[in-house]
């Protein structure tokens, strides 16, 4: 099945191309945002994405709009770098669609799919260490906190028990072999809707391909890209992720998040505002949902750049977890 674009209509709203832009879609995935950019005005648009099967997805656009459209391959966070690599060293707009595509879901042979019987490997870039290594080597503590704080599954200790403990048998090698280990570990579906397994691929997802940390690093890149005016727009599935990004925005535009009820936006002191302008639409159209499952928990956030430089201080990542590295 191919990829619905989530909130296009939005996107394109809060994202305002116009002729001689510079546009970065940092999450290309099959294309959809770029192409309703380029038909929306004569702009360029560079496509980024860290999987390297994007750029068979990408050859439509290179026909269909020539030396407009650029595939860049690597991670959002090194934007700056990759944009670098083709002259530029300032854009009109960015926008980020969180998360993996339905490619990357339907192909079994990623092994992000709890429904799919494939390799558990679940990289996006298809490098480097996967999801096999993380539940075959990593610590019962460790794997119960990620599963825990990024898939905010109460049942996280129970699964990370089940886990270790079926790993001293014989390895983890595919995702079914994983799936069936979570409902095990739960005590079976218990009439649930959703499979008891969804919180846990979820998490294990995110932490291989550190996806808070790329969103941290992208929200900062895309800051010091954008010139003024410059639009950002991030589309997340994920309420931590959601939480970022409306707190980078809070804080950046110089509203600090509300102590008091009463007293809902403090002007912070500090640098001045690098965002203003800041927009969101916290729920798709009801029909969108209707024909897109995928877009029911989906939010959107935007903001326009100001003249002010780029805030220098690091942005942290709300949850407390060691790095991949670091539980291997
Ligand atoms: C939800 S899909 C984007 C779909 C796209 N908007 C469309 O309309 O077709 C997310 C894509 O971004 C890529 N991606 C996710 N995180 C990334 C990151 N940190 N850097 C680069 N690409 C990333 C994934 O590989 C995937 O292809």
């Amino acid at each position: 099945m191919s990829h619905i674009p989530v909130m296009l209509d939005y996107v394109i709203e809060h994202l305002a191309p116009s002729a001689g832009d510079v546009i970065v879609d940092g999450t290309f995935g099959g294309g959809g945002y770029s192409r309703r950019i380029l038909e929306s005005a004569d702009c360029v648009v560079f496509g980024i994405d860290r999987d390297p099967d994007a750029k068979g997805r990408a050859e439509p656009l290179g026909s269909d709009f020539g030396d407009r459209f650029t595939l860049l391959n690597g991670p959002f966070s090194e934007m700056e770098a990759l944009v670098a690599e083709e002259g530029k060293s300032s854009v009109s707009a960015v926008v980020l669609d969180l998360g993996v595509s339905s490619f990357q879901l339907d192909e079994a042979g990623r092994g992000f799919s709890f429904m799919r019987e494939g390799p558990l490997d679940m990289r996006m870039s298809q490098d480097g260490i996967s999801a096999a290594d993380l539940v075959n080597h990593a610590d019962e503590k460790d794997l119960a906190d990620i599963i825990f704080q990024l898939g905010e599954e109460r049942d996280s200790r129970r699964i990370a028990r089940q886990i270790v403990r079926e790993r001293a048998d014989s390895s983890f090698e595919t995702t079914l072999q994983l799936a069936d280990t979570v409902e095990r570990a739960v005590g079976g579906r218990r009439g649930k809707r959703t499979h008891p397994a969804t919180k846990t691929f979820q998490a294990l997802r995110m932490f291989v391909n550190d996806e808070l940390g790329e969103l941290a690093g992208g929200l900062m890149a895309a800051e010091r890209l954008l010139g003024e005016d410059g639009r950002l727009v991030v589309v997340t599935f994920h309420s931590i992720e959601d939480r970022m990004v409306k707190s980078f925005l809070a804080d950046r535009s110089g509203k600090q998040e509300g102590g008091s009820r009463f007293m809902p936006e403090q002007v912070a002191s500090g640098p001045a505002p690098s965002f203003e302008n800041v927009r969101r639409v916290t729920a798709p159209d009801v029909a969108e949902v209707a024909a897109n499952a995928r877009a029911r928990s989906s939010r959107l956030r935007s903001a326009v750049r100001t003249s002010a430089p780029a805030w220098t201080d690091e942005f942290e990542i709300p949850v407390n977890l060691p790095s991949l590295s670091e539980v291997l």
